[in-house]
């Protein structure tokens, strides 16, 4: 039996966390990790405003009280004043994983010209990997193609849960020695 992996969706934006707007992102994230993914997995999720403070405290929960093997945000990765959540990211990391936010940008630039404009990026915190993505829902697809072969193995080396991808949309790469 697969252990159950938990991965933590984070909708950050001021205002979908005051109802004034439906969270289009957070259930973009979960309908694309059911379609991904084969192996069993829970969700935590959370809707937060676009303040450092909460960014971090959020992340932090998920990771070392949830276990989150994977928490993937969504939103507040822009230039504007609100928008922090890369820098909330690189501050609750041990390590960056800049690979990420590199792909992303670069997959997202034959979508969009202003793909360049967003500042998403990852990190390691204890045995959880951590990814941002761009608030526009389309963005969500767009950015995870690119880079969600790699997230497989990426979970295998922080000793997390093994997960298993839906063959059909992504075969995980896993190289057979370190
Ligand atoms: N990336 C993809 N794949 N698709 C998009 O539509 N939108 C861009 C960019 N990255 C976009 C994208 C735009 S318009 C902005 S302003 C930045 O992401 C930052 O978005 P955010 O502040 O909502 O995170």
């Amino acid at each position: 039996m697969l252990e159950i992996m938990k991965i933590g969706v984070v909708t950050v934006s001021d205002r979908a966390s005051r109802g004034e707007y439906e969270d289009l992102g957070g259930p973009a994230i979960q309908e694309y990790l059911r379609e991904v993914i084969d192996s069993p997995f829970e969700i935590e999720q959370r809707i937060i405003s676009d303040d450092q403070t909460i960014i971090e405290s959020t992340l932090i929960e998920l990771c070392d009280v949830q276990h989150c093997s994977l928490v993937v945000t969504t939103g507040g990765t822009g230039p504007a004043k609100r928008d922090v959540t890369p820098e909330a990211t690189e501050a609750i990391s041990h390590k960056l994983m800049p690979g990420f936010g590199e792909l992303m940008r670069q997959v997202s630039l034959e979508k969009v010209p202003t793909a360049i404009l967003s500042r998403q990026t990852a990190g390691i915190r204890n045995q959880s990997l951590i990814v941002n993505l761009p608030g526009k829902p389309k963005a969500i697809a767009e950015c995870l193609d690119g880079v969600f072969a790699a997230i497989p193995y990426c979970i295998d080396l922080l000793e997390g849960p093994f997960m298993v991808t839906n063959e059909t949309r992504f075969v995980a790469f896993r190289p057979k020695s370190k």
